[in-house]
This record gives structure tokens, C-alpha cells and sequence, in this order.
């Protein structure tokens, strides 16, 4: 789709409309490295992790899934590489950039921070998982695109994320809870505005559509 003259991958930002866009595809150099190193031997616990393959059962994007992975693997290739839901992006792959996020139990969590070991058990919403009522897009991602705070798109996912996670905690945030609510996933692109605007205004029409709510359930 063009967006302000500036292709953007919706696969990436908006949904998984396009997944052949080769960014997506595109692991970060450092995950090549780690896919080409060792794994560490143990846990920290003393438990070796390298070669041991476990069933994993969790719920991703509200789904039971169960995968066969090695313990020790990183979360974030298991969902790109094996679960093919390669709106998780991989940016820094060191903790930094935040645009690998996901969430996990409903908290913003890096998945690079992840082991596929981590997810048995818990509830994993990536962007693919992110949709409005009716399966479109939700009022967020239309906000994100109302309000043109996408460019690369490359963050989007993460941003989208973090943002879900800030309103269902936090449905009022002030503009300061918007910028440390977001503060996990870095852009390379905006000057942030747009999307705190985005948040701002999703949380705006959230709150006026749960008090038109409340007032038709009074009146009845
Ligand atoms: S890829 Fe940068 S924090 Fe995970
Ligand atoms: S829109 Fe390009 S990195 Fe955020």
C-alpha cells in the first residue's frame, strides 16, 4: 500500500495482508548469528537445554498450538520461522529495540527475550492476532492510519501492540502514560507524535463508545 508516498508493508504494520514482502522475511544479522552459534548449555538453573526438544502447548492469537521445538530456541524464530507469523519483527535481537514484541500473558514482552521453553503454558498475541470486531482492522490500526503514524512500518506491529497492552491496563492514559507505555519499541522513522496521537485518539473513542454503552444499559 503507499502511504504518504512511502511503500508500506501491511504485512508488517497492519495485519498479514502481504506475506511475501521481504522484509519480513528478512532475519536480522544477528539472529543468523545466533542461528549459527551454540546454544548456551544451560539455563542458569543447571538444567542443559542445548538438544533437548519439548512439546510446547500454549494459545497463540487465541488458538491452542502445540509445536515440537528445542527448549532452548528463541521464541522469536519459532513464531517468524516455524509459525510463519512474521508480523513479529526482528530488529536489534539484544533487548533493545522493542519491535520484536509481543504479548504474553497481556504484558509487552520481547520475544527475543523468550526461549521456546517460556511459552508452554501462556497466552501469545502477535499482530496477526490484532483484528477489529469484525476481523478487519481495529480501531487502533485504523487510528495508526488516520492519524499517519506509519512509515517504514518496520515498528508498527510492536507499536500497535504496546498500545493494546496501555489501553486495556490504563483505558485514560495521559499523554505522559502514552510515551512510557510505548517507550519499549523504538522508531526509526517518526518523531512519535502520530502515534501517541493514535493512542490518544483510540482512547478517546473507546471511552465515549463505553459510556454510550452505559447509558443504553441504564435506559433499559
Ligand atoms: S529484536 Fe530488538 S528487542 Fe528483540
Ligand atoms: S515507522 Fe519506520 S521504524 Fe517506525
Amino acid at each position: 500500500m503507499l502511504w504518504g508516498g512511502v511503500l508500506v508493508c501491511q504485512a508488517g504494520a497492519l495485519g498479514s495482508f502481504l506475506p511475501t514482502c521481504r522484509p519480513c522475511h528478512e532475519p536480522g544479522r544477528a539472529a543468523v548469528a545466533r542461528r549459527l552459534a551454540p546454544l548456551p548449555e544451560t539455563d542458569g538453573v543447571g538444567l542443559p537445554l542445548t538438544g533437548i526438544v519439548m512439546k510446547i502447548r500454549f494459545t497463540l492469537n487465541d488458538r491452542p498450538t502445540e509445536v515440537e521445538a528445542e527448549a532452548g530456541r528463541s521464541a522469536l524464530t519459532l513464531l517468524r520461522d516455524d509459525l510463519r507469523l512474521t508480523g513479529t519483527k526482528v530488529g536489534c535481537d539484544t533487548l533493545d529495540c522493542g519491535v520484536c514484541a509481543v504479548l504474553y500473558d497481556d504484558r509487552l514482552v520481547k520475544a527475543c527475550s523468550l526461549t521456546a521453553a517460556d511459552l508452554d503454558g501462556h497466552r501469545v498475541v502477535t499482530i496477526e492476532g490484532i483484528h477489529g470486531p469484525a476481523g478487519g482492522l481495529s480501531d487502533l490500526q485504523e487510528a495508526f492510519l488516520d492519524h499517519g503514524a506509519v512509515q517504514c512500518g518496520y515498528c508498527i506491529p510492536a507499536m500497535i501492540l504496546a498500545g493494546e497492552a496501555l489501553l486495556r491496563r490504563n483505558p485514560a492514559p495521559s499523554r505522559d502514560d502514552i510515551r512510557r507505555g510505548l517507550a519499549t519499541v523504538l522508531c526509526r522513522c517518526t518523531g512519535y507524535q502520530q502515534i501517541i496521537d493514535a493512542v490518544a485518539d483510540t482512547a478517546r473513542r473507546r471511552q465515549a463508545g463505553a459510556r454510550v454503552a452505559g447509558e443504553l444499559e441504564s435506559a433499559q
